[in-house]
């Protein structure tokens, strides 16, 4: 049972009959879609830590190029084993449909959960960065703040003296709301079941502006580049460059959220392995180029700050073009927001079509052609879920659950390699099998670099799945059905 595998030729002939969703990307929607999820909190607000390193723990200092480098050599691995399933499996639902047609169907069960992680919980830590940002811009631009326990969440609000003490209460317990996270999901999930173009275009419009505000802080910040600042250049030495490379690794999460779209893609063995590599490599680009001007802007150790880029730009006396950056984070992090938005309701149908979830997730909306139910449970969980969980709680989770969903989706070139090797393949992963052996092993190191509590977090979110699939999906499972059925007959 756990191990029933489907058959390639049924997911395709599945998606072709029953999906309804429209095939109206192309490849400039999908690296938009791409840039759109990648560069967000992590190139706005963890690039500082990373620089500067935190309490016990070294920064990389100008070495920060090469961590970025590193990671995206990791990352760049695994996007070249998503590329090739994903030609050659062109269906909504990322790596949960990969392994089910490779590792079969409890595998797939395992990463369709572990992608909740990536997607909604990933979102609730940037649901709570947006908040965070566009506090930062209101009260530079204009002087003015939400009133504390309205942007932030019930346990940082009772764990905080200073919250608690000007927050309402109901008996003993402090109510707090984080009001700016929750408007702008309500807004992103009522664009997004609207339709799937249209959720395109304003994401096309919000990754113009933020590559236009990153582009002028290249350009001005260059000039105003301070070469001293580059000494010493690795000051935390290998393990500075390595701890910095684990959480570089954030601001790499979401090139394969284009994978979700599969669906909606025209010419989808082509397109999507060319975009996912496409936004990967501008990403890297952008990514080392921002580390050079920055750590040359100020020193390295003054950049532990949640708005580095604004910092070091004030540092160098550019104070308006700071303040830019801010509304820049706003904008960034909203499309990144908008497109793991999307992603999670593509996988959920597909799991529902499966059998797996229930089947409201799978259904369309018959005039707009999108996962409206899904939609909006995700936007439900990711409304509120900001105002219940620390930013702490939801960040430990994505990058670990994300990096164990790469893991599976190298092993499963390698499967379908074996199991299937005249298959034929739109795309085919380079250096094979050195390619995904090496992505397996860059993930794990990475996985390995991450806290003990991760671990413990992410074994419990498995265990809660596990429990999930034991009393719903085993027994609902279509396959399963099919199969009982065949054996009934017979
Ligand atoms: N890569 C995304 C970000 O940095 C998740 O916000």
């Amino acid at each position: 049972m756990f191990g029933r595998r489907k058959p390639i030729v049924e997911l395709s002939t599945e998606s072709e009959l029953g999906g309804g969703l429209r095939r109206l990307l192309d490849v400039r929607h999908l690296v938009f879609l791409g840039i759109g999820a990648v560069v967000g909190a992590g190139i706005f607000s963890s690039i500082g830590d990373m620089a500067a390193g935190s309490e016990g723990r070294p920064g990389a200092g100008p070495s920060l190029v090469v961590s970025y480098v590193l990671t995206a050599i990791a990352c760049g691995f695994a996007a070249l084993c998503y590329a090739e399933i994903a030609a050659m499996v062109p269906i909504a639902g990322s790596a949960y449909t990969y392994a089910y047609v490779t590792l079969g169907e409890g595998v797939a069960w395992i990463i369709g959960w572990d992608l909740i992680i990536e997607y909604a919980i990933g979102n609730v830590y940037v649901a709570q960065s947006w908040t965070e940002y566009l506090r930062a811009f209101l009260l530079g631009t204009f002087g003015w703040d939400f009133p504390i326990w309205m942007a932030t969440d019930m346990q940082t609000a009772a764990n905080t003296p200073a919250i608690a003490a000007v927050a309402p209460h109901v008996g003993p317990w402090v109510v707090a709301f984080n009001l700016p996270a929750f408007v702008i999901t309500a807004l992103l999930t009522l664009a997004l079941c609207r339709g799937v173009r249209e959720s395109a275009r304003i994401n096309a419009g919000l990754v113009i502006g933020k590559l236009m505000l990153i582009v002028v802080f290249l350009a001005v910040g260059f000039v105003h580049i301070d070469t001293a600042n580059y000494t010493p250049f690795a000051p935390g030495g290998w393990q500075g460059i390595w701890t910095a490379a684990s959480i570089a690794f954030f601001s790499y999460i979401g090139f394969d959220a284009i994978s979700t779209a599969a669906e909606e893609v025209r010419d989808p063995q082509r397109s999507l392995p060319r975009a996912m590599l496409i936004a990967l490599a501008a990403c890297a680009i952008l990514y080392v180029a921002v580390a050079l001007v920055m750590t040359g802007l100020v020193p390295s150790a003054q950049l532990r700050t949640g708005d580095p880029l604004a910092f070091a730009l004030r540092s160098a006396g550019l104070d308006s073009l700071a303040n830019a950056m801010a509304f820049g984070a706003v904008v960034a992090v909203t499309s990144v927001l908008l497109v793991f938005q999307m992603g999670q309701p593509r996988i959920l149908l597909a799991m529902a079509r499966d059998g797996l979830l229930p089947p409201a997730f799978a259904r369309v909306h018959p005039r707009f052609g999108t996962p409206a139910f899904g939609t909006v449970m995700t936007g439900l969980f990711v409304a509120i879920a900001p105002s219940i969980m620390t930013p702490a709680q939801a960040i430990e989770l994505t990058s670990i659950g994300t990096l164990f969903a790469f893991v599976l989706v190298s092993l499963a070139v390698l499967v379908l390699r074996i199991k299937e090797p005249d298959r034929h393949r739109p795309f085919r992963v380079p250096g094979y099998p050195v390619t995904p052996v090496l992505a397996m092993a860059s993930c794990l190191f990475l996985m390995a670099g991450l806290p003990a509590s991760n671990w413990w977090r992410f074994a419990v979110w498995l265990l809660v799945g596990g429990a999930i699939y034991g009393l719903y999906g085993r027994s609902r499972s279509r396959l399963g059905r099919i199969a009982g059925e065949r054996n009934t007959k017979s």
